[in-house]
């Protein structure tokens, strides 16, 4: 029998995105600004991505969210903060429409499903693409149109930045309400096509502080950071984007490495002293430096986030060689899984030079896997109904 309350359900994808310029430390908790801009690539959502249903109902008696499968406190703050967020610029879109009621959807409760593409357990940032996701979702469930910076933002800081696609700049702003704390694309994901991305998966040894905990420490503590934040980022930002615009590899891969590592300096300025690189994290940095000067110059970058992994940049005529010397230095555990995901990479032979020029003993299975991925589009909502995380009862689908 067809219900009579039918439910509206809307499914959209987002990806994860990864900083070359990177964000840390916030102005104001509540409405997440942060002390300086950042810029970001996003990566392509073949490989890493979070898609996320959601579905309003005049049946629906409650907000309710579920993410991977288990049901979410749907009371934490941030999610608080985005559902409230939404429904104000709902409200305000309907408020400035010639229409002379308002439509009854805007009172109705929601029910929202989320998942990634990517196991969280490898502790990848799934935060970013998870709030984005939502913040587009509700976006597109409620009929609110324009900037929903704010919406991610509110979740999660880094989010805002997955709201688009290629390379993408988050404009710190300067107002105390934050209206001008947004994302912008620099650059569309066609703009570099031959950039190539690898992120490395290490093995993690240990629970890693958060970056909300972690950035809170470090704005408290940190003479570093105040000085990165005041006069480092704003000559990063502009050259960045120079060397984006002008695809100049050289200058990109040495500010992102420059930049990731100072990230890290004023995690170890905070007091106590944050570290989130490895053993491993450590020899992947050996690794690329000993790559680049065999070969004489930039070929590839490292960066590292709150956490042990790396994400590596690369142009597609480095790819093969590149990893065949991390299969060198960090040999696979021959457990049967495959050890590079993603796109393809073709095995090459490493000359004696370059195995004598990686100079460090291997450390087998410290690398669990590699995804190989490249730039890629922003957000998109997905037209098949089948698709739906959640059943015309609103309530998750098993998973198939
Ligand atoms: C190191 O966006 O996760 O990845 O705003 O507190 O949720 P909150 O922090 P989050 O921080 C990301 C920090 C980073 C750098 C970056 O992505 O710019």
């Amino acid at each position: 029998m067809a219900s009579e309350k039918p439910l509206v359900a809307v499914t959209c994808t987002a990806p994860v995105n990864i900083a070359v310029v990177k964000y840390w430390g916030k102005r104001d908790e509540d409405l997440v600004l942060p002390i300086n801009s950042s810029l970001s690539v996003t990566l392509h959502q073949d490989q890493l991505k979070a898609t996320t249903t959601a579905a309003i109902s005049e049946a629906f008696t409650e907000d309710r969210v579920w993410l991977n499968g288990s049901e979410q406190d749907v009371g934490q703050p941030r999610l608080q903060a985005c559902l409230g967020e939404i429904r104000h610029l709902a409200r305000k879109c309907r408020s400035t429409d010639d229409g002379d009621s308002l439509p009854l959807s805007l009172g109705y409760k929601v029910h929202v499903a989320s998942v990634n593409n990517f196991p969280t357990a490898a502790g990848l940032a799934s935060s970013a693409a998870g709030y984005a996701c939502l913040a587009y979702t509700l976006a597109r469930v409620y009929g609110v149109e324009g900037e929903l910076s704010e919406v991610a933002r509110r979740g999660s800081g880094s989010a805002c930045r997955s709201l688009y696609g290629g390379f993408v700049e988050w404009q710190m702003g300067e107002r105390p309400d934050g209206k001008d704390s947004v994302a912008r694309q620099v650059a569309p994901e066609s703009h570099w096509p031959e950039l190539r991305v690898l992120v490395l998966v290490v093995s993690a040894e240990k629970k890693q502080t958060g970056s909300t905990a972690g950035m809170q420490a470090s704005v408290a503590t940190s003479a570093l950071l105040k000085f990165r934040a005041e006069s480092v980022v704003p000559g990063r930002m502009a050259e960045m984007v120079r060397c984006i615009r002008e695809r100049d590899f050289q200058g990109f891969g040495l500010l992102t490495m420059k930049d990731s590592n100072q990230f890290h300096a004023t995690c170890l300025d905070t007091f106590p002293p944050i570290s989130y690189l490895s053993d491993t994290s450590r020899r992947i940095i050996h690794l690329v430096h000993c790559f680049n000067a065999h070969h004489g110059q930039t070929k590839v970058a490292y960066t590292f986030d709150a956490g042990p992994n790396a994400v590596v940049f690369t142009l597609d005529n480095t790819v093969d060689e590149f990893v065949a010397a991390v299969r060198h230095s960090f040999p696979p555990d021959s457990k049967g899984d495959k050890f590079v995901k993603g796109l393809p990479v073709r095995p090459v032979l490493l000359s004696d030079e370059l195995k004598a020029a990686l100079a460090m003993e291997p450390a087998p299975g410290s690398v669990r896997y590699i995804i190989s991925t490249q730039v890629g589009p922003g957000p998109q909502m997905l037209d098949d109904p089948h698709l739906h995380l959640l059943g015309p009862d609103g309530l998750p689908k098993p998973a198939t």
